[in-house]
């Protein structure tokens, strides 16, 4: 089979494994001795590992200041924490908590260096272009979804019925160092975990779909899905509320790949979708991907089958099918509805709620549709069809 041409972004350092996190004082010291620290709203304090971090930072000589990011970074928020510290000579920023906390810590790093508001440089928000400069930053990622500790974007929320959702995004902006430590997964409440693994799946499945897929990704998204699935394997215990530490390894290293994979792929209509209602409603973006993806997914296979029957994408879906199904030798047809009746089933398990109860009311789904996008998906849905989506979903 022949190899496409394609292209890469680099990747930081990575550090990966059950107990990297104590690498984190020495790699924060080797960039100097001010490090800006941002946490979430759950207190790193309570985890077992803080106070023997904080024990190695003190004895390396540190100066640790810091700051909380409460829900989703927004612009005012990124702008507060960059003003206290830009006359400050930050040596390092590193974030230790979800997706979030990463997207807000990626942010400040690159803000202390930039002039303005981060308003100023989001993607179709802005309309200054970041030079690509940025102080060092650490992730240390506490939750496996989001895969930001290896994206070049930060994610920077304004929401409500006017707001957004919108990307702070240039290559260098990868995080120098991306510490992933599966045991700091272990106190993330069972439902947190499941809403986050399934951005992380959906994150594999959609760049793995996605039109701009290279070999690279397909086999990185290919890998990673098959440790996660199997029949009954760590993504169902994980959605099931059941995982151990083995399932936490298995979904921190499918995050972590998802993000390399969206990062060189790009995503589908359910980031398409995510994006938008995330801006619009208080619907934490772990959730809307669980309520989004098994009927994006049908959805999407359902065309794919009746206009465009030699696509690529549909091999693909047999692919995926063959991945979490016990049955051998079947038709393609036959794996790639397996597919979607496992998609089912996971969501069964999550019970995301319906899009209603974020207060999305019919009156708001043309909106919804009209500003969604399908970004690479590997089929077109037009306005309509993702107005159907949406009522279905309600
Ligand atoms: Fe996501």
């Amino acid at each position: 089979m022949s190899i496409d041409s394609f292209t890469m972004s680099p990747l930081p350092a990575i550090l990966f494994g059950a107990g990297k996190a104590q690498m984190l004082p020495q790699t924060l010291a080797d960039y100097g001795r001010l490090v800006l620290l941002l946490v979430g709203e759950r207190s790193l304090q309570t985890n077992p590992v803080w106070p023997k971090l904080q024990e190695s930072m003190e004895d390396l000589g540190l100066e640790v200041h810091i700051e909380k990011i409460t829900g989703e970074p927004s612009p005012k928020l990124v702008d507060a924490i960059v003003e206290d510290y830009r006359q400050h000579d930050v040596a390092v920023v590193a974030a230790i908590g979800g997706g979030a906390v990463l997207d807000g810590g990626k942010a400040i790093a690159a803000m202390l260096t930039m002039e303005g508001s981060i308003i100023e440089y989001l993607e179709g928000v802005g309309s200054r272009e970041p030079a690509g400069t940025k102080v060092p930053f650490v992730a240390v990622p506490t939750t496996a979804g989001t895969g930001s500790e290896l994206t070049c974007n930060s994610v920077i929320s304004a929401v409500s019925r006017e707001g957004f959702k919108k990307s702070l995004r240039h290559e260098n902006f990868m995080p120098d160092a991306a510490i992933i430590d599966p045991v700091l997964t272990a106190n993330c409440p069972d439902k947190v975990s499941a809403f986050c693994s399934m951005d992380g799946f959906s994150q594999l499945v959609e760049a793995y779909l996605s039109s701009k897929a290279t070999p690279m990704t397909d086999d990185l998204a290919l890998g990673a899905i098959s440790r996660l699935g199997r029949l009954n394997g760590p993504l169902t215990r994980i959605c099931q509320g059941k995982a151990d530490l083995a399932d936490r390894t298995a979904m921190s290293y499918g995050a972590a790949i998802s993000g390399i994979c969206l990062a060189n792929a790009g995503l589908g209509i359910i980031h398409g979708f995510a994006s938008v209602l995330g801006g619009l409603f208080p619907i934490p973006h772990g959730a809307v991907c669980a309520t989004l993806l098994a009927v994006c997914n049908r959805v999407t296979l359902t065309k794919l089958q009746k206009e465009q029957s030699d696509s690529v994408a549909l091999q693909k879906y047999a692919r995926l099918g063959r991945i979490f199904s016990n049955r051998e030798k079947a038709s393609d047809r036959f794996y790639q509805e397996s597919f979607i009746e496992m998609l089912i089933e996971l969501t069964e398990l999550v019970q995301p709620a319906p899009l209603s109860s974020y207060g999305i009311t019919f009156s708001d789904l043309e909106t919804i549709a009209v500003q969604s996008g399908c970004k690479n998906n590997p089929i077109e849905l037009d306005v309509g069809e993702r107005k159907e989506i949406l009522k279905e979903l309600l």
